[in-house]
Formats: C-alpha cells, structure tokens, sequence
C-alpha cells in the first residue's frame, strides 16, 4: 500500500470520527433552556428531580389505616394516601419530574365503617398544571429548537364524592 492509499484511508477514518464527535445539531445549553422556560411559568422546576431518585414503594395495596405508623409521610397518613413516581420525557425540559400516584384505594379510608372504606367517597388525582418546552427536532443554526407546552401532572390523591356516580 503505498503513501497516498494510508493518507486516504486515515482522512476517510478521521472524518467519520469527526461526524459522530460533532453531530449536525446540538443541545442548547442547560442555562439557555431555564431561561426559556422562566418566560412562561418556572414551576416545572421545582417538580424536577434527578432521573433514579425516586422509586415506587414495594407495595402499592390499598394500607390499613390503623397500620399506618405515625411517624408515615404525611401523603401516607390520609385517607387517600400516595406516593411520587418519575415521569420522564427525552424530548422534553425539565426530563424528568415528579408525579403523584394514588395506592389503590378505590374508595377513600374511612374507620367510621367496619371494612376501613368510606362507602360512597373515592380517592382521586389532583392535578397541577405546569409549562414545560417540548423539543421540536428542528434544528436553527445548529441548535435544537424548543417550544413551550403546558402539561398537567397529579401532585396528590384526596377523597372526593365520585363525580360519575
Ligand atoms: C448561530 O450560532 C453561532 C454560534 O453559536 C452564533 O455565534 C450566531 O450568532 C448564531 N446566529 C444566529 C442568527 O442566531
Ligand atoms: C408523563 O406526563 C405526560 C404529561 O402529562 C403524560 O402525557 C405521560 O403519559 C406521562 N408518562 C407516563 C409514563 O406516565
């Protein structure tokens, strides 16, 4: 192999490195997102948390309300208890926030009733409405652009009179 076939081969190498180590569209800077979204309402943020720092309880059974210790987080002392899961989005800013999601209470707990459930009174999301910036996958001037949404996400479970019923 002579000189100039080494020389090709390695530019031919070097620039598809090149390709993957520089793509065509980048991710705007973190502070560049933030405010962004600070143009709209911020609160998403204080709702986002490090992807992994949350995981669901080993059991999501409707809790006796006489089994509950008094020393429980107040969102597992009530009559409709909860817990917080992740709810993450590649394509969207902040990634990942917290969601409240329901134990499976179906009716609220109650120790007015032998069975520990209110009788008519069911448990049910509230939900928090939030701006957040959905990534578009247009590329301007070399950067993804972003564009502003409002989302809706559970932020607790209370016992409400069944609307359907
Ligand atoms: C495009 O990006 C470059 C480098 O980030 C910047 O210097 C330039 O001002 C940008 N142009 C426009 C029109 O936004
Ligand atoms: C996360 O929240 C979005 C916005 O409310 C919702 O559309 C989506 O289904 C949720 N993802 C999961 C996995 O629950």
């Amino acid at each position: 192999m002579g000189f100039l076939n080494i020389l090709r081969c390695t530019v031919v190498l070097l620039c598809s490195w090149c390709v993957i180590a520089n793509p065509v569209c980048q991710e705007p800077a973190d502070s560049v997102l933030r405010q962004m979204l600070n143009e709209y309402s911020p609160n998403a943020l204080d709702y986002s948390v490090t992807s992994g720092s949350y995981s669901p309880p080993t059991t999501t059974d409707c809790p006796a309300l006489n089994l509950v210790p008094a020393s429980a987080p107040q969102s597992e002392g009530t009559t409709c208890p909860w817990y917080n899961i992740e709810n993450t989005s590649v394509a969207r800013y902040p990634t990942t926030l917290l969601e409240a999601q329901c134990y499976d209470c179906t009716n609220c707990i109650s120790d007015m009733f032998s069975d520990g459930k209110h009788p008519v009174y069911r448990c049910e999301r509230v939900m928090r409405r939030m701006w957040v910036l959905h990534k578009t996958y247009e590329c301007n001037n070399g950067t993804y652009e972003y564009s502003p949404a409002e989302i809706y996400l559970a932020q607790n479970c209370v016992c409400g009179r069944n609307r359907s019923a």
